[in-house]
């Protein structure tokens, strides 16, 4: 059965909630079939596949087509797609017409947003404009040219403080859902307690409503995964393998067979 934002906020103390990227209509299905909650086609799409260093350079025409790859997957999952780099900054007219292209272009069924309270009042008139959105915050992969890198957010108490007003105005705002990336554990944990909406954490320990992965990052496909990624499988190596053993075949006449 198709899964919808009352699916998602149901689960708030409920079943923990199950996230995972993919950016295309084969990994869609994949994941589909694991019956995963929620497939958000990340802006990570940027450093994962399209070979960029960072999220900063994926454009609005990109993530609608691999949304709509996704999309064409038809999921049970909840296809989320991320807002890119500034977009959330643009007037609320073009803020609506981008999101309007996600959805409508796109087919997804939520979008996802960085930032907190300086874009509240926006997310407000995006959700009663029937938008449904799930807010992003803690570290925001989109600030990496002013921050210099990434890090961990919300160890001290006045970037705690900061965390908890930012997800509070999101709830206020509509969200259905707040991520919260690279979060102190204590931090999302508490964040979590105060909130009605589920949270979904990233390297932000275990006391999140539900938890993300970069499907790359899980089947063991990037190099250099972050510390607090679990690989479930190293399909890397196994496609090396695969594809080694062919070029192999290829050029003894092993294949294709006589
Ligand atoms: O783009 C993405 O994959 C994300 C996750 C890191 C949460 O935003």
């Amino acid at each position: 059965m198709k899964k919808t934002t009352k699916t998602i906020l149901k689960k708030k103390g409920v079943e923990k909630i199950a996230m995972i990227t993919a950016y295309d209509a084969m990994f869609a299905k994949l994941a589909d079939s694991a019956d995963v909650d929620i497939i958000l086609v990340g802006d990570s799409v940027g450093n994962t596949v399209l070979g960029y260093d960072s999220t900063i350079p994926v454009t609005i025409d990109m993530m609608v087509h691999h949304t709509s790859a996704v999309a064409r997957a038809k999921p049970n999952a909840l296809i989320l797609a991320d807002l890119p780099f500034a977009c959330a900054h643009y007037s609320f007219d073009k803020l609506l017409d981008t999101c309007k292209r996600l959805v409508q272009e796109g087919g997804a069924d939520a979008i996802k947003i960085e930032g907190g309270v300086e874009i509240a009042d926006k997310i407000a008139k995006l959700t009663r404009a029937g938008i449904a959105v799930m807010g992003h915050i803690g570290l925001e992969p989109q600030q990496v040219l002013k921050l210099g890198g990434y890090r961990k957010f919300g160890k001290s108490e006045d970037e705690k403080k900061r965390i908890i007003d930012d997800a509070k105005a999101l709830e206020q705002a509509g969200v259905f859902t707040v991520l919260m990336e690279m979060t102190d554990a204590d931090c999302a944990s508490e964040i979590t307690k105060l909130l009605n909406v589920p949270t979904i954490g990233i390297g932000s320990g275990s006391g999140c409503d539900g938890q993300v992965l970069v499907c790359a990052d899980i089947l063991g496909l990037t190099e250099n995964p972050p510390s607090f990624v679990k690989q479930y499988a190293k399909i890397g190596k196994e496609i090396v393998d695969a594809y080694s053993q062919y070029v192999t075949e290829v050029r003894n006449g092993q294949f294709p067979a006589k």
